[in-house]
């Protein structure tokens, strides 16, 4: 069994993040959301890996390499341009040759990993197994009608009206069939080669296609609101530890992770938050769901539930909240400008004026 890892993509709603990195690559407690995928395909045991890559693929090569470190063996397929999940499978033929292949939404995340998902497809081999969760409103993703036995008889992309509440989530088991299927299909009104249709497809030729619920956390960090969400779990279930160089006048509460090569000084740090390599907290306030990852500089300042990408800087404000900071970024206070304020106030008014 092989793996397919979907990191081409335009990424435009993290823009302008994406504007000049992948959005696989954005940070959730200073790791690369890919590799969360990339270490669940190891812990299930596959290590034949296909990446699909478009306009950032150097930045992919350059953090993945040939994936020895996480145990997999890389190959690297380049996407002229991010023409649907469908057209990943197409193009990604030859390296998959016969094999059955897990499909792996590079920007998505999953709690729990895919061991049990990919051993029980092992085991009862449909055509193709997808994987469903329940959502609030259906409506922005891809969404699937079930029967009563919980065989899939229909999907369809973004309904207006859905027929149920069970999304799918970016994993995907397939068997070789899936290469006739994404033959057969034509692009969709916005110009891409459609999965769903792939799928529906095989349904519509009689194929097995069986879906399993999860109910674990799932979570496409295709947003900023998401992608801040999935980095609040995971600190939750970061392991504490204090190598930086803290000193004295400094506080540090909770799940707190200081790099050996970080520097606090006259801080408060309440957790969970991380504080990656070489990076220097001075005179700050770190709030809890925060990280940040390498070569940062915080100096008097407050932050909380952000990320902050490598080489940025937040000196002299306060409070940034719920942020996603790109890499080498600077933030500064605006300088004052000298403001009066005409008023004709009544006898007995009381006013508050921001200063
Ligand atoms: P999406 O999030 O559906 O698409 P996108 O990356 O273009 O983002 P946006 O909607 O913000 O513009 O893609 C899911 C994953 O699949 C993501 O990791 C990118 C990847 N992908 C490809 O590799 N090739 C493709 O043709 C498409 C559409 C996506």
């Amino acid at each position: 069994m092989k793996a397919l890892v979907l990191s081409g993509g335009a990424g435009t709603r993290l823009r302008p993040i994406t504007h000049t990195s992948a959005k696989q690559l954005v940070p959730v407690a200073n790791k690369p959301v890919l590799f969360y995928g990339l270490e669940a395909i190891a812990e299930a045991g596959i290590t034949e890996v296909g990446i699909i890559v478009g306009d950032t693929a150097a930045e992919i090569r350059e953090a993945v390499g040939d994936g020895s470190e996480l145990g997999i063996k890389v190959t690297y397929i380049p996407q002229d341009a991010p023409l649907g999940l469908a057209h990943a499978v197409l193009i990604a033929k030859d390296f998959l040759g016969d094999d059955d292949f897990v499909m792996y939404l590079g920007d998505n995340f999953i709690v729990g990993g895919i061991s049990g998902l990919v051993d029980q497809f092992r085991a009862e081999k449909p055509d193709a197994q997808i994987l469903l969760t329940q959502v609030s409103d259906p409506r922005s993703f891809g969404v699937a009608e079930l029967d009563a036995a919980g065989q899939v008889v229909g999907l369809e992309e973004k309904p207006k009206e859905p027929k149920s509440d069970l999304a799918l989530v970016g994993v995907y088991l397939f068997t070789p069939l899936i290469h006739e299927a994404v033959r057969s299909i034509e692009p969709s009104w916005r110009g891409e080669l459609e999965i769903t249709h792939a799928i529906q497809w095989l349904i519509e030729q009689k194929r097995d296609v069986r879906s399993t619920t999860i109910h674990g956390y799932w979570k496409d960090t295709g947003n900023v609101t998401d992608m801040l969400e999935v980095n609040r779990t995971v600190l939750e279930t970061l392991e504490p530890s204090l190598d930086g160089e803290i000193d004295e006048t400094s506080e540090i509460i909770g799940r707190v992770q200081i790099h050996k090569t970080a520097k606090v000084t006259g801080s408060r740090i309440v957790g969970p938050a991380i504080i990656g390599a070489g990076s220097v907290v001075t005179d700050a306030y770190v709030g809890p769901f925060t990280s940040i990852s390498d070569d940062c500089r915080i100096e008097d300042a407050e932050v909380e539930y952000s990320i902050l990408l490598k080489e940025s800087s937040i000196v002299g404000v306060r409070r940034i909240e719920a942020s996603l900071i790109g890499r080498n970024a600077e933030i500064t206070p605006a300088p004052r400008v000298p403001a009066a304020h005409r008023l004709v106030i009544g006898d007995y008014s009381k006013v508050q004026i921001s200063s």
